[in-house]
């Protein structure tokens, strides 16, 4: 959560800055600021608010070549302006920009702070003032930054600028990602890469504990024992086109059109010349010894790790357990002799991933992780990555990594069941192929699917979907897909289960949107939403070409039994888009939210 950028160069910082943090407002959105330096001192522009609220913030007269800008999504103290970063030392002297939590933030407050008369709620100003507490004692910027920060536990990624040096910006990271950019006399640090492509495409990667000295002409790594670090840089193979919106009203819009493309280029990068899936071999053969799967993930990315589990354990035989992250780190159940852990993050930053990660390879197990970005956390920290190649995905409502991972999880079950030498009648690229062309005619379908969302959602506080087997777990991301972004109370159930308690929530119009597209479940789903309607119900069934039937809302086109998902959930991403437009909600920065949940 919450982004920074930093610059120093030779061009006016204000527009970069600004810039940058349009591309990093998915981590958080609640307040913002940048402080700039030139002669006359550092001057800082704060808001609660957007970027765009900054902009019109900002003095447009001060003009400055150095600089530190910040996006929050708030973790101590309401979203404010006092709270809003930068912060600054009681002297004005030094200004500070903050991603990640200080743990131990009450501990040094007791301990070195006592004198000082804070400004805000935030873990972040007691960095700033205890910087000025240990300058006032060294006498040395550099030696009193290092002490300070040696001195932090939690996460952090930070960015300084101090009154008094024209030259610099004190860079730190532990945990939060952080990333330097490269350019001809200037150089930049980032949360993420995006948010300096309209300046560079070079970038150098930061480890934890490392400080950073960012001159115009010279970055300076250093790591935790004090030695300075060189390092090779790489060239961001984003485009910068993909992060922008295009002729879309939104980035969820453009996402859920994306899902045909995204398919096809998983399907180009799985496969070899010789049409055989191409998958690292050490992947390979670590999913064919392991005794167990654990599936670790949050959010979307635990309802693709619940449909990769029928993958796995239908096509490859191997137990699949998948566990919500958060949940796992105090609650790990027994573990088999032989575990493989496969975490699935879209970000690959998501803290309680991570956390999860970090103790399963303390005991020693081997780990995979799916993601949509490869310098991940997450990708860096485990044996091994699979990518998903769906492209920078911004919305906050994930769509296109879903589908994404649920046809990696796909290509991945069917490689190990092959290498156990099991005999399937599925090819996998074939069927993702049909799969894409599905999409397609959906996504050509918004019209109508608009108008359901109309007809069943407008008014509506809250909505039920329901649906057996693999539909269940369709419906718990449709559900998650319609109330993060609509705000309408939706809650996905499994069709047998309603009858046990939540029954008693239907009432006259209430919607209830039950999947059909299990042939082995068609007729007991329909069962289930008579029961409904019994009790006043406003129902509708979205089923699959084959097992529809008269006065179903919306039928899709029919693909292989197993991929149902990747299609069925198509319709709910549209129809959740449009309730969300219908109620004038912001979709793409649904409110208390932020695209990558960086803290536990
Ligand atoms: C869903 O639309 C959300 N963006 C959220 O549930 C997300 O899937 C979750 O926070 C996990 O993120 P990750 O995939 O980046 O780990």
């Amino acid at each position: 959560m919450c982004g920074i950028v930093g610059y120093i160069g030779q061009k006016d910082t204000k527009d970069i800055l600004l810039s940058g943090l349009e591309k990093l407002e998915y981590r958080g959105y609640d307040s913002a600021g940048i402080a700039v330096r030139n002669a006359g001192g550092v001057h800082v522009s704060k808001v609660k608010g957007r970027i765009a609220a900054l902009r019109e913030a900002v003095n447009e007269d001060v003009h400055a070549t150095m600089g530190i800008g910040h996006t929050r999504w708030a973790t101590h103290g309401a979203p404010s302006r006092e709270n809003a970063h930068p912060h600054q030392s009681s002297t004005e002297r030094f200004t500070i920009v903050h991603n990640g939590v200080i743990e131990n933030y009450m501990d040094i407050r007791n301990q070195y702070l006592q004198d000082v008369a804070l400004q805000s709620e935030t873990d972040t100003e007691i960095i700033v003032q205890l910087i000025e507490v240990f300058y006032n004692e060294l006498n040395d910027v550099a030696a009193a930054f290092r002490k300070a920060v040696e001195l932090l536990t939690g996460s952090y990624a930070i960015a300084l600028i101090d009154s008094e040096d024209s030259e610099t910006i004190f860079v730190a990271k532990n945990k939060s990602p952080l990333l330097v950019g490269l350019g001809d006399g200037f150089n930049m640090v980032a949360s993420d890469s995006m948010a300096a492509l309209h300046v560079t495409d070079q970038f150098l990667e930061l480890m934890d504990k490392e400080t950073v000295i960012l001159r115009r002409g010279e970055v300076k790594i250093i790591d935790p024992d004090g030695q300075q670090v060189t390092r090779e840089p790489f060239k961001a193979e984003i485009d910068a086109t993909d992060i922008e919106k295009g002729t879309y009203p939104h980035f969820m819009l453009k996402e859920i059109d994306e899902q045909p493309f995204v398919i096809r280029k998983i399907i180009q990068e799985y496969q070899n010349e010789n049409d055989e899936i191409k998958l690292d071999p050490q992947i390979r053969e670590a999913m064919k010894t392991c005794d167990r799967i654990y599936i670790i993930a949050a959010g979307t990315s635990y309802h693709a790790g619940l449909l990769g589990k029928q993958f796995i354990e239908k096509l490859a035989n191997i137990p699949v357990e998948v566990h919500v992250a958060s949940e796992f780190s105090y609650n790990m159940p027994h573990l088999s002799e032989k575990p493989l852990f496969v975490y699935i993050s879209q970000s690959g930053e998501t803290a309680d991933s991570r956390s999860v990660l970090v103790q399963t390879k303390k005991l020693g197990h081997p780990a995979l992780t799916i993601t949509n970005v490869p310098g991940s956390t997450l990708s860096r920290e485990a044996d091994y990555t699979m990518h998903l190649h769906a492209g920078p995905e911004i919305a906050v409502a994930s769509t296109k990594a879903y589908t994404a991972q649920m046809a990696v999880l796909a290509i991945l079950a069917v490689d190990t069941a092959r290498a156990k030498g099991i005999e399937l009648d599925f090819d996998p690229m074939q069927e993702l192929g049909i799969v894409a062309n599905a999409m397609e005619a959906l996504t050509d379908q918004k019209e109508e699917l608009e108008e359901l969302a109309r007809d069943y959602l407008s008014v509506t506080r809250n909505c039920f979907f329901i649906g057996r087997g693999i539909d269940y777990y369709v419906g718990l991301e449709g559900s998650l897909k319609l109330k993060e972004i609509s705000y309408i109370q939706a809650e996905g159930f499994a069709g047998g289960e309603l009858k046990h308690g939540t029954i008693a929530l239907i009432e006259e119009g209430t919607p209830v949107i039950a999947l059909a597209t299990q042939e082995n479940v068609n007729y007991s789903i329909r069962g289930n939403v008579q029961e409904v309607e019994a009790r006043g119900a406003n129902s509708m069934i979205i089923s699959m070409k084959g097992l529809d039937k008269e006065g179903d809302a919306f039928v899709i086109p029919h693909v292989h039994d197993l991929l149902t998902p990747l299609v069925s959930v198509v319709p709910f991403q549209l129809i959740s888009y449009y309730a969300a437009l219908h109620r004038d909600c912001d979709v793409d920065k649904p409110r208390n939210l932020a695209k990558s949940v960086t803290v536990e």
